[in-house]
């Protein structure tokens, strides 16, 4: 039988840390040295953001590197989308920073392969859902050091399969801008982790909550029942959406306001952009109601892209593509949810 309960206890953990409350049960005060303790585990082993503290945060500027995190492979169409990007020139890039940063942990310069590698041994990850989707399975294979050179003619809705983590496991991106697949994807792969994305191709809230909801969450709990079955820890993300930002080639930096950047948007609608966050709200909305999911997580990119207009490339009327070699956030959140999965351990019961 499904339990509600499960499905909040598994969000409550992820929202609060479980290491975090691990910790501090821990290194609860005994004595006068207890501080000392405190300050010398928070160095050694500092908590992992929760997905709430890593939202909060903005964009510094990164050390100075020998060269770019990776070329993308001729074809990959995010190559033009960069602003003069010259592979053999010494690299600097924005890093996004939480807030809370001192306090708890998050890798946001690099994916570290052997410890992605040693977290999904065995398992298959599925990214499914628009173009953006679709460049965060490109960044991941490049961060993991294995890019697939594009066909000559790149079908309208590729599907690449990678081996990753020397043939161990795989890495699926599937282009479905609507998820009317999502199904066909379960029965040909059997992932251990799908993570999900619709909204940039818009369609009608009604439309948009209607297919998720008679269609997507029923595939999606179908999955995570055989999951149980087989004993399998899977897990289920949506990546909100971040729209586009109108105007983008002005943009040299960053911006630092969210609230600045939705006024811009509000007041240039253009490609129902102004939409994005209220149906962001709305599948959030509907996925907590869902009676159907034992589990989900949300890989919320809209407060954190958002703040990227200058991450769009020379041509203005591209402003919702972004850099490839520059954009990897989401690549660095599925290590992070990764991470986060392997604290909290496998659901029992
Ligand atoms: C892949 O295999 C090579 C050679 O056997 C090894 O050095 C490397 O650590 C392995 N990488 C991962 C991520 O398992
Ligand atoms: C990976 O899966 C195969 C078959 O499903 C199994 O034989 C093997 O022991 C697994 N390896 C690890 C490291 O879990
Ligand atoms: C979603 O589907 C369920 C049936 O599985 C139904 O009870 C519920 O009213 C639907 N919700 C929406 C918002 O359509």
């Amino acid at each position: 039988m499904r339990s509600r309960s499960i499905k909040i206890a598994s969000l409550f953990l992820l929202g609060m840390g479980i290491s975090e409350i691990i910790l501090r049960l821990k290194s609860a005060p005994q004595d006068a040295t207890s501080t000392t303790r405190e300050v010398q585990e928070d160095t050694e082993k500092r908590t992992l953001c929760t997905m709430e503290q890593l939202v909060q945060g903005k964009w510094t500027m990164g050390a100075e590197k020998y060269k770019p995190p990776y070329i993308p492979t001729p074809g990959e169409r995010q190559q033009k989308t960069c602003r003069g990007f010259d592979p053999s020139a010494r690299w600097q890039d924005w890093e996004w920073t939480p807030e809370d940063h001192s306090r708890c942990d998050f890798l946001n310069s690099d994916i570290d392969s052997n410890l992605f590698c040693s977290l999904v041994r065995n398992k298959t990850i599925v990214i499914q859902g628009d173009s953006i989707s679709f460049d965060h399975f490109l960044s991941l294979t490049h961060l993991l050091g294995v890019p697939v050179a594009p066909p000559a003619r790149v079908p309208k809705d590729p599907l690449r399969v990678s081996k990753i983590c020397n043939g161990t496991s795989m890495l699926i991106g599937k282009k479905d801008f609507h998820l009317q697949q999502v199904g066909r994807i379960i029965n040909e792969f059997h992932p251990d982790v799908m993570i999900l994305n619709q909204g940039a191709h818009y369609v009608s809230d009604e439309q948009l909550i209607q297919h998720l909801n008679s269609t997507v969450i029923p595939h999606i709990a179908n999955w995570q029942d055989e999951c149980v079955l087989e004993k399998k820890d899977c897990h289920f993300v949506w990546r909100s959406t971040v729209p586009g930002h109108p105007y983008c080639t002005q943009f040299t930096k960053p911006a630092e306001s969210v609230e600045e950047m939705e006024t811009i948007i509000a007041t240039s609608p253009q490609y129902n952009w102004d939409k994005l966050k209220g149906q962001n709200e709305l599948v959030m909305d509907l996925l907590s109601r869902s009676s159907l999911l034992t589990e989900f997580n949300i890989l919320d990119g809209y407060p954190i892209n958002i703040l990227r207009p200058d991450l769009h490339g020379p041509k203005k009327n591209d402003c919702l593509h972004t850099c490839l070699p520059r954009d990897n956030i989401y690549s660095f959140i599925t290590l992070h949810l990764l991470r986060l999965w392997s604290e909290c351990g496998p659901e029992t019961g």
